[in-house]
């Protein structure tokens, strides 16, 4: 699990990953203020509804972002937000204290690894995991774990992406010379994406709903697509500066449109 070509699923990589917050910050804000289409995920995730008040788990929160939107609609009794990186769970636990009332009381912030969940058996009513099981090699093990950490008739919802996701922007990078195999390159999202989902899911759960939503984005020129893709491991070591002079030349004067498909498996431990 050490050496991997997908820098999503190299250990050694998770640091520079989410050592601190800045990475994902510069991400989500170069791709939202990109994006035209497509329904925050956060709301779709509360529209599938809660099982009961009971106990939320939000796995690998991040910035927290999710927990917080469900922490108010959902208003479960209490919530365990669980990340693998310290740093991001500070950041989580400043945002929900800062956006959900009563949240230093009701919200619980857990550094620990989703292999490995230091909750006991069915203590969960729902467990939410948002844009991270792609970074397991064996996300059906993850899976198990939510189904031991699940009462029976518990609700997990999964959300990933299509594995041909920003596939434009591949093109751009390949037709920039910065990365020319990057047509031919295997997805970031390889290990769990909206192609094997479901099929990952059913080996653990019962699945009882698929949604796919197309979500796009326009990158309005060279400065704004290089703030995005700094953030991707695979061109983090150029400066974004050295990014936009490539992309200044290959989409001279125009902007750039992309997609992805954004997928959310809702299914029950039995
Ligand atoms: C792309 S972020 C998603 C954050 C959030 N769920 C969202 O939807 O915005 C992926 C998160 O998964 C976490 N993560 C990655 N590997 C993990 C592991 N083995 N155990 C727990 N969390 C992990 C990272 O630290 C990071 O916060």
């Amino acid at each position: 699990m050490t050496e991997s070509t997908n820098p999503f699923l190299d250990e050694r990589r998770r640091d520079a990953l989410y050592g601190d917050a800045s990475r994902l910050t510069q991400r989500t804000a170069a791709l939202h203020s990109a994006k035209f289409e497509g329904e925050p995920v956060a709301s779709v995730i509360a529209g599938f509804g809660q099982v009961g008040p009971g106990h939320l788990l939000d796995v690998g929160c991040g910035r927290g972002g999710t927990t917080a939107h469900l922490a108010r609609r959902w208003w479960p009794r209490r919530v365990t937000a669980l990340d693998a990186s310290p740093a991001l769970l500070a950041e989580a636990r400043r945002r929900v204290c800062d956006n959900v009332p009563d949240g230093e009381a009701r919200v619980g912030f857990v550094a620990a690894d989703f292999h490995d969940i230091p909750l006991p058996d069915d203590d969960c009513d729902v467990v939410v995991a948002a844009f991270c099981l792609y970074h397991s090699p064996a996300p059906e093990t993850v899976l198990a774990e939510f189904r031991r950490c699940l009462r029976p008739g518990g609700r997990a919802i999964l959300v990933t992406k299509s594995a041909d996701s920003y596939a434009t922007l591949d093109e751009l990078a390949a037709a920039s010379g910065l990365a020319p195999d990057a047509r031919s390159r295997s997805s970031l999202y390889d290990s769990f994406h909206s192609g094997n989902a479901e099929s990952v899911v059913s080996e653990e759960l019962r699945v009882q709903a698929v949604r796919h939503d197309r979500h796009r984005f326009q990158f309005a020129d060279a400065d704004h697509l290089a703030a995005y893709l700094a953030t991707n491991p695979r061109y983090s070591h150029h400066a974004p500066e050295s990014l936009a002079e490539r992309f200044t030349f290959v989409l001279n004067g125009h902007g750039v449109t992309t997609e992805s498909t954004v997928t959310y498996v809702v299914a029950s431990a039995t």
